[in-house]
């Protein structure tokens, strides 16, 4: 029987216009782009799949808070609104805004990181990982040795190695430790959902050591929708319930609001100690604005007090993770390798499998993501070597674990007749997918090269 899919629980009211450029059109643009999609004018892409973060379409009801937006220096309106629905979601008495993520991190993470060494994640996404070098730490990802291989199934692919978990503690010393960081859901991994079990393991393995346990809360509703569908104890519970027990007993969480709460600017801190509140208040001043407003306009902030509980809207869920697994199976389908099962977010492509033929130096991943755009005007990007970058020793290029090519789905943007025209492009390009050659780099930065790095064809 084919699966039953969950259509759209919303009708379309504004729509965007966006146009497919001809194939000859697409082979000057990404010329001209030098073969970085990053280089490319949105104008110039038909479905853009570069990241879910920010690009999301927001409901009437969240346009109609724009125009209530209190817009108060102090104390705003929509503030106590954010406060109100944040401390009820989430469970935690004191909740921080900020501008996005990774203003979250920069604020937090060194408080936490004070005369330590060491941040153990189920995986750290880039900017953590970078906050966390920055406070004069290393971070150090400790992910399930079941996530490593894209073909199996397995229902936690996210979850944290609760045994190296151990040992790293017990290695590095828990003095030496300032935080654990449990990443829902693990991006890095391929969108992949961790369950409760393995948080509440991963929290009392922190607090037994004396280590502050942390939430990365960029995707908890998606983490909590797959929970309710493999995890056996909560197959009645209801999503609030779910996202209730995933935060109970951490000490803090940081959130870009950019993700599950479909704004396009936005984020949170949550924690449970007043002192601790304290310090996060009085770095937000510095960094972001007064404590009320945390660098956001009041028309985003009364955005996101809505988007909090539209995010967890159990039938909005449905069709996003249901969108999700439609693109999936279509790809299964037509022999398109991928992460499997398929995560919450978007689809990793996996290019080392899709054109072996090319080796990681001549970056498969971003030779696939050309092929897509030149296929169907489809921006999508590269999550292996050439992200990667080289070696700050010896400056060689590094191999990456993964060669994977990102399709990132915006929430509530494309319909089920864009997910067809991927799932088609990346068929068509799998037919010619021995003529299809790699790139070498022909400009680069010394850091964080693949923004903004110039590209060749071989
Ligand atoms: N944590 C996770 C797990 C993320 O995926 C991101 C952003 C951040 C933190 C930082 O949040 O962008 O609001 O500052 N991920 C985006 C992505 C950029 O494309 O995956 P931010």
């Amino acid at each position: 029987m084919k699966p039953i899919y969950f259509p759209e629980p919303f009708r379309i009211k504004s729509v965007e216009p966006i146009k497919i450029l001809s194939a000859k059109e697409r082979e000057q643009k990404i010329k001209a782009a030098s073969y970085n999609v990053f280089n490319l004018a949105s104008r110039d892409v038909y479905i853009d799949l570069l990241t879910d973060s920010g690009t999301g379409a927001m409901s009437s009801a969240q346009w109609s808070g724009v125009m209530l937006g209190d817009e108060s220096y102090a104390g705003a309106d929509c503030y106590y609104k954010v406060q109100e629905a944040a401390t009820r979601i989430f469970g935690m008495p004191h909740i921080q805004l900020v501008h996005q993520g990774r203003a979250a991190e920069k604020v937090l993470l060194p408080i936490l990181l004070e005369g330590k060494k060491y941040a153990i994640s189920n995986m750290h996404f880039d900017t953590t990982r970078a906050h966390v070098e920055l406070a004069g730490a290393r971070a150090i990802d400790c992910v399930v040795k079941e996530a490593l291989d894209t073909t199996s199934y397995y229902d936690f692919k996210g979850n944290m190695d609760l045994v190296r978990l151990e040992k790293y503690i017990k290695d590095l010393g828990a003095e030496n430790v300032g935080v654990i960081i449990m990443t829902i859901t693990n991006n890095s991994a391929g969108g992949q959902p961790v369950s409760v079990e393995n948080v509440r393991a991963a929290r009392d393995i922190a607090h037994k050591h004396g280590i502050t346990f942390m939430i990365d809360a960029a995707r908890y509703a998606e983490n909590s929708f797959f929970v309710k569908q493999r995890e056996k104890e909560f197959k009645s519970s209801s999503i609030t319930d779910i996202v209730k027990d995933t935060f109970e007993g951490a000490d803090c969480f940081t959130m870009s609001a950019k993700k599950d709460a479909i704004v396009n600017m936005g984020g949170l801190i949550g924690c449970r100690d007043k002192a601790l509140f304290e310090k996060i208040k009085q770095r937000t001043i510095s960094f972001e604005g007064f404590t009320t407003y945390g660098g956001m306009s009041g028309r985003d902030i009364e955005a996101l007090a809505r988007g909090l509980d539209e995010g967890i809207d159990e039938n909005y869920l449905r069709y996003r993770i249901g969108q999700m697994q439609y693109l999936a199976d279509r790809l299964s389908d037509g022999g398109i390798p991928f992460q499997t099962p398929v995560g919450g977010h978007a689809v990793f492509v996996d290019a080392k499998k899709l054109l072996p033929h090319i080796p990681y130096y001549e970056f498969p991943a971003q030779a696939l993501s050309i092929e897509l755009y030149r296929e169907a005007g489809i921006r999508a990007c590269d999550i292996g070597s050439f992200m990667l970058g080289n070696d700050p020793d010896t400056g060689k290029q590094l191999e990456a674990e993964f060669e994977f090519t990102r399709l990132a789905i915006p929430r509530r943007v494309y319909t089920q007749s864009h997910l067809d025209v991927i799932a088609d492009a990346l068929i068509n390009i799998k037919e010619r997918a021995k003529k299809i050659k790699g790139y070498k780099i022909v400009e680069e930065p010394p850091i964080l090269r693949h923004f903004t790095a110039k590209l060749a064809p071989l």
